[in-house]
């Protein structure tokens, strides 16, 4: 083994996960979110490891042909819908479902010549967050039109997206979840409004297919949380090792820059770990990471190859030793929280220089 960066996904936590869902949902269809390589987890291993969900939702078409290509017949949703006319044939050979977003679509379907309506669809609306979805004032016209299309499957659903359902004290999610009431067509129609925050913290958004993603992963949405508080299990763990360790004096500047100066004599480990593999390069000094285990903390610039460790906490720690970036032990939102950043972005960030492993259980 060369360089050994690796991330260990636990697909056993996966699915663990996955019936956290189902208890918080229990009459909803799953959606689970799985595109951007299932949030940088490995599109195909997370597929199959959540087979028992009911669709899987992804960003778009090659995301989907990925999996049909590997076998995989679950039902699959566009969760952007398609950009390009020429999709279209695609969609309709590999039975995937649409959203339908905007007036360009709508177009798009209504000049398609097929006669026969196999396209499963999604309407969406915009409640508020102001990114993809028809007005409510046009959808009551965007809604006729998408019904009126040769291609489109009978009884399309409604959907919306979240904006703060993150923060149980924002309103914006109820005034949200008013105006999904205030326009959907008739008490029949099938309505999506969940992400992972929705399943966790607003039932009345639960509807009747719930869409989860981030807390699939172990981890939770809602701000200031930890995913074990609400009973998931982390599933990737971030390792690599020790791959120098020197005694560095008082006054020495460690790494890019010389911000962070030794207050005193003291160890100073290098792990094989930086922006290059995706760890991201605004953590700052002080960012906790587990060495054989134990927590120490980073010092220095996160370099593209290679981060500077404090080891004054751990003086017999030697080359070779195993280092945790995050994972079961180290929360991904605690290090989020350092890097001012998001556990979604520090998943989605991983190289492909970053080997990826699969355990169950
Ligand atoms: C339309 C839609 N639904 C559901 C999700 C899943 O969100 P989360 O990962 O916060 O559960 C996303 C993710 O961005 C999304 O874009």
């Amino acid at each position: 083994m060369s360089r050994a960066v690796r991330a260990v996904m636990d697909l056993a936590a996966l699915r663990h996960n996955l019936r956290q869902v189902r208890r918080a949902a229990p009459a909803q269809r799953i959606i689970a979110v799985i595109k951007a390589d299932a949030y940088g987890h490995g599109l195909l291993p997370v597929a199959r490891a959540l087979a028992e969900a009911d669709v899987f939702g992804v960003a778009c078409i090659e995301e989907a042909l990925r999996l049909r290509e590997a076998g995989i017949d679950t039902p699959i949703l566009l969760l952007e819908g398609f950009f390009h006319a020429d999709e279209l044939p695609l969609i309709r050979r590999h039975q995937l479902q649409i959203v339908v977003h905007g007036e360009h679509q709508l177009a798009m379907l209504e000049s398609l010549s097929t006669q026969t309506p196999s396209i499963p669809a999604w309407l969406k609306v915009d409640t508020g967050m102001h990114r993809l979805g028809f007005s409510a004032a046009a959808l009551p016209a965007a809604w006729r039109r998408l019904r009126a299309c040769p291609s489109i499957a009978p009884e399309p659903g409604l959907m919306t997206h979240l904006a703060n359902a993150d923060d149980c004290n924002d309103d914006a999610t109820r005034r949200q979840l008013a105006r999904f009431t205030a326009v959907r067509p008739s008490s029949s129609t099938a309505v999506s409004i969940a992400n992972s925050a929705g399943i966790l913290a607003w039932p009345d958004s639960h509807g009747d297919a719930v869409r989860p993603g981030i807390m699939l992963y172990g981890v939770s949405p809602m701000l200031g949380e930890r995913g074990r508080q609400r009973g998931l299990r982390p599933v990737m763990s971030l390792h690599s090792e020790l791959i120098s360790v020197r005694r560095c004096k008082k006054g020495d500047a460690v790494g890019y820059g010389g911000s962070w100066v030794c207050p005193e004599d003291m160890p100073v480990g290098v792990a094989a770990m930086g922006y290059g593999d995706g760890y991201p390069r605004h953590a700052p000094s002080g960012t906790p990471l587990l060495v054989n285990g134990r927590r120490a903390a980073l010092i220095g610039r996160v370099s593209m190859d290679m981060i500077c460790i404090d080891l004054r906490g751990l003086p017999e720690a030697a080359v070779g030793d195993p280092v945790t970036l995050w994972g079961a032990d180290l929360p991904a939102e605690e290090i989020a929280g350092h890097a001012s950043t998001i556990a979604y972005e520090l998943f989605c960030g991983l190289t492909s220089r970053v080997k990826k492993d699969y355990i169950d259980g």
